[in-house]
């Protein structure tokens, strides 16, 4: 049986409360989906995760540092190679399926000539940047779920798109890097799907590693991977509030950051994007730059050198100085950047406020979604229990709240 093959299904325990089911759940869902939408088995599945991000928020379009881990919450996509060159999918998800010619992908319309929904533009895109570069991308039958919440800052549309990468990859037979996939993968986002996000969310999802975070450096691309110290929990706490107004205040932030860079390099000439600005530099030079803009790229400079010191305490095993650095970026987020909300700030303050929390902090573009703190494992179940009581009492929303385990990358998890 397929499933079979894939790591630790057997094994699966059902986090409670989990309103977007688990992994036994959502196999046999997309198996049975694939049976009954295109008869016959799949070649393989691939599983694709979501990614948090502990620190370095709003950084990685200005060349700064990020410090991601990919988490046990994923897209499943179950595949079978069609001789055709069309795309067949089915997304149980959303109810709904969509079919795409490849040799037609830019008109981003379905075989019908009908405008593709928003949801299929991800794998849409994804075949469109392969083939641009010069990939063979074929033809598949496809059916594929998550249960990466959608709107909470975990990177579902990540997960999608390497899913998808993933997928074309193995049937194409050609050799690409994680990171490659994940660069083509946020051309498909920028180009496509028309949302100018950063390379970390693919990276993250393309790179991810069992119990590690991972450091990104987003200007030269090196990255590593570190362990996660023992006894410590990574908890995600999704508000339930869906981000709103992001698309369009993401974008203005990006370009606030760049008004910023074109009037501090009038004067340090050496800058080419907000990570080359040292705090003191910063000082020096803030009045040369309107208020907003001064408060947006003191966020930026200030995270920066704080995700690159808190990197050091990370690899040191020094939760604790980890976890206020966590604390000051929820902050200058908040104060600076202004991308929290009152749910984020109710959530990172009910756990800041909590015994065995090292720190907490908004996570993802911002504007609702979740928070995420690190909290001594030893309580995490009265941590989870007390959090969502604080939060619920002021927030008047039932969040979700569930600790995470750092995962793998995207892969092939399964074969028929
Ligand atoms: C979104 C974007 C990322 C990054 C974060 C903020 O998740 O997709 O590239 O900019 O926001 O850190």
């Amino acid at each position: 049986m397929l499933w079979r093959s894939i790591p630790h299904y057997e094994s699966v325990t059902i986090r409670a409360p989990c309103p977007f089911g688990q992994l036994k759940m959502i196999l046999d869902s997309i198996l049975s989906h694939f049976r009954e939408s295109f008869g016959g088995e799949p070649d393989f599945v691939v599983r694709s995760p979501g990614r948090v991000n502990l620190l370095g928020e709003h950084v990685d379009y200005n060349d700064g540092w990020v410090l991601p881990v990919a988490i046990d919450r994923a897209v499943y996509l179950a595949v079978r190679q069609c001789d055709s060159p069309l795309v067949s999918l089915n997304a149980p998800d959303m109810n709904d399926g969509a079919t795409f010619r490849l040799t037609e992908t830019a008109q981003k319309k379905n075989v019908n000539g009908h405008p593709l929904p928003d949801w299929a533009r991800y794998p849409a895109g994804v075949a469109h940047v392969l083939r641009e570069a010069g990939l063979a991308v074929t033809g598949m039958d496809a059916v594929f779920a998550s249960d990466v919440p959608v709107g909470a800052g975990l990177s579902s549309s990540a997960a999608v798109e390497l899913a998808f990468a993933v997928a074309w990859r193995e049937l194409g037979g050609w050799q690409k890097s994680g990171m490659e996939l994940a660069q083509l993968c946020q051309r498909a986002e920028n180009q496509y799907v028309g949302v100018n996000c950063g390379i970390m969310d693919q990276f993250a999802c393309a790179n991810g590693q069992a119990d590690r975070a991972l450091i990104l450096d987003c200007r030269t691309l090196d990255w590593q991977s570190v362990p996660l110290p023992p006894g410590v929990a990574i908890v995600i706490a999704d508000t339930t509030k869906r981000r709103e107004l992001g698309k369009s205040e993401y974008n203005n932030r990006r370009a606030a950051c760049e008004e910023a860079v074109r009037a501090l390099a009038a004067v340090l000439p050496n800058v080419r994007a907000l990570r080359d600005v040292s705090e003191a530099d910063f000082e020096r030079h803030a009045d040369l730059l309107d208020p907003v803009t001064a408060k947006r790229a003191r966020h930026v400079v200030e995270e920066c050198e704080r995700t690159v010191k808190a990197a050091e305490s990370l690899r040191r095993g020094d939760v604790a100085a980890f976890g206020v650095a966590m604390n000051e970026s929820h902050r200058t987020l908040r104060d600076l950047y202004e991308v929290s909300c009152a749910e984020l700030d109710a959530m990172v303050s009910a756990a800041q406020s909590l015994d065995g929390c090292y720190g907490a902090r908004l996570t993802g573009a911002g504007f609702g979604g979740c928070a995420v703190a690190l909290a001594d494992s030893a309580v995490a179940d009265s941590f989870k229990r007390d959090l969502a009581k604080r939060y619920e009492a002021a927030a008047g929303l039932k969040p979700e709240i569930y600790v995470c385990k750092a995962s793998e990358g995207a892969e092939v998890a399964g074969r028929g």
